[in-house]
This record gives structure tokens, sequence and C-alpha cells, in this order.
């Protein structure tokens, strides 16, 4: 099985850039610019990254961005994260960021999309793994600056596939961002957003129904509403579920509770994600091999989660089809 799934190809749909900060990388990029970090070791982040809830990760995960100051830093962490997607057969990858962690701090909108993009390009050419951008703004500011993110966003464009929100659910509901995603979809961006992580079921609806949005990040407590359930299956929208993420914020006792194949046996389109791998233990397969083992998942049922990984992906037809043609492929001559 650990094989089958390193072998398996895969897309990757829920991923934070800054959340892919393993410590190594950023001893060396606050050393480079001569920033000081509160740990001494990499012992020392490894014990602060013991998480009882959303914010208490969100603290941390804040900080640890601040140390990423230029074009080059983020870069490498762009290209270091895709490092890892090409060891792991992920073919394609859509990459969250956060603007606002970085302009806030006086980093300019340029110096961030710059780093990431051309990492991607360089990553697309040398490592043949492809990637999209969604541009999250975070609920815990307000729309205004939403706003002003979007229009910072315009001159790049074409760099830019979609706009997510992401940040402290709980008190921030998807409605409070209703004319921004209104402005963002008309300048042709896609919409998607987390919802129901720690938020309610009604936060997930008011995603779909006000922001309009075409993908679920995290969705784990559209469980708690029949109807709702039934209307995402119905609206054909993917869930994109980050198995360690839940275990290490606690919105999962243990993976074995985890809702991962009650979703799946419900009729929910869903895929496997790290969401931060640099703070939830684990890369997207340790997530597949760990949920396969907890859950005792089937081949198939592992083959249908890198299905959904490329068909509810933001590629267009023609390369969807071809990363559904090379899964087939691998699936029928290793199940
Ligand atoms: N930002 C980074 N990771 C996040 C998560 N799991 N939920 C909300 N915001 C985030
Ligand atoms: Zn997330």
């Amino acid at each position: 099985m650990k094989k089958f799934i390193e072998n398996l190809p895969k897309a990757e749909l829920h991923l934070h850039i800054e959340g892919s900060f393993e410590p190594e990388l950023m001893f060396k990029i606050a050393q480079r610019n001569q920033i000081s970090i509160p740990y001494k070791s990499v012992e020392e982040i490894e014990e602060a990254y013991k998480f009882n809830c959303l914010q208490d990760f969100l603290d941390i995960y804040y900080q640890g961005a601040g140390v990423l100051t230029t074009e080059q830093d983020f870069y490498d962490l762009t290209y270091s994260y895709l490092q890892k997607c090409a060891q792991q057969n992920v073919r394609h990858t859509e990459i969250m960021f956060d603007p606002q962690t970085h302009t806030e701090r006086g980093i300019a909108f340029e110096t961030v999309i710059n780093g990431i993009s051309k990492a991607c390009e360089d990553a697309e050419e040398n490592l043949k793994v492809s990637s999209l951008l969604i541009m999250s703004y975070l609920r815990h500011l307000s729309e205004k600056e939403a706003f002003k993110t979007l229009e910072q966003s315009l001159p790049f464009k074409d760099k830019i596939a979609a706009v997510g929100l992401d940040s402290s659910e709980k008190g921030n509901p998807p409605s409070k961002f209703k004319n921004v995603y209104e402005a963002s979809v008309k300048e042709g961006y896609i919409p998607v957003a987390h919802a129901g992580e720690e938020g309610p079921a009604q936060y997930v609806w008011e995603a779909l129904d006000i922001l309009g949005i075409k993908r679920i990040d995290h969705g784990n407590n559209a469980l708690d509403d029949e109807t709702l359930v039934n209307e995402i299956i119905k609206r054909d929208i993917a869930l994109t579920v980050c198995p360690l993420s839940n275990t290490a914020l606690q919105v999962i006792d243990d993976l074995h509770n985890h809702p991962l194949k009650k979703m799946m046996d419900l009729g929910l389109k869903v895929t496997v994600n790290s969401d931060d791998p640099a703070y939830f233990g684990g890369q997207v397969n340790k997530n597949y091999i760990e949920i396969q083992q907890a859950l005792n998942l089937s081949k198939a049922e592992l083959y249908q989660l890198a299905k959904n990984s490329f068909q509810y992906s933001l590629l267009n037809d023609t390369k969807k089809q071809q990363y559904l043609t090379e899964l087939e492929v691998y699936y029928n001559t290793n199940k």
C-alpha cells in the first residue's frame, strides 16, 4: 500500500505555501535576513508545534512567515515545496498564499507574487510539476482590507487562478466577504473558501450561497446537516480534506474517527491534502498513508481520491484528461 500510494500520480489542492515552511529553511532565511526568531534549535521549534486549536497554530504560523522578506525568500520557499511534490508524484498542485501576512509587514505584493510564480514556472520546466495559485484573503481582517489586496493583485492577474478565504474561522463568517468575492469573480478569479473546519455547517451554506464557491476547503462540519450534504453532492462541489491537519488542530480527536470514508460513502467528492505540512507532521503522501491505515482504505478508494484530485482541480479539461489518463494507466497496472 505504501509503495502504491508513493507512486500514485496525484494533485494537491489544499496547501498554504507559508505552511510548507520547514524549520531548516526558516533558520536559513532568518539568518540571511538577520531576523531573530524565538527558537534556538529545530527541536525547540518542534516543541512549539503542539496546538490545541486553529488559533494556536495561526499565531505560530504568522510568526514564522514573518521572516520572509525578499523575492528570493518566496522563491526558495516555493521551490522547496515543489521539489517535495516531485518526490511524491504530485503532478499538479494548487498553492494558496496569504498576501496580507506580508503586505501588512511592508513587503510589496509584487515581491511575494514574483518569487512564488517564478518558482512555479521553474518547477513546471525542471520538475514537471504544474501549479496554479490561489490568493487567499485573511478572514480575521476586514473586507475593506481584502479589497485592497484585490486591487494590488490586478497587475498580476495572469499569474493567479483563484481567490480563497483562510485564517480564524469562528466569528468570521463567509458573508463578511460577500462584496469582495463578487468583485473578485468579476475580475475572473475562481472562488473557493475554507468553511466548516472549526466553523458550523451554516458557514458552509454561506460559502456556497453567498460567495458562490466552486470548492470547499475542509468542510468537515457540513456533515452535521444532511440537507447541506445533499446540496454539495447535487452541485458537484469537492471537499479538500486534510487528515493530519485535522488531528494536529484537534478538529478530530483521532484519525480512526476521521469522517473521510463516511464522506466518500455518502457520495461526497473528497480529496486528500496536507494543508500546512511543515506544521502538521506530514506531506501529502503521509496524509494518504496514515488515513489509509486508520480507515483501512482499499486501492480502489485511493484511486478514487487521486482521481478526484485531478477531476476537481482548476485545470482546463485537456490538462485534466492528460493527468487522468496517466492515473488510469497507473491504476490498471498496479491494482
Ligand atoms: N491558514 C493556514 N492554514 C489554515 C487552516 N488550516 N485553516 C485556516 N487558515 C489557515
Ligand atoms: Zn487550509
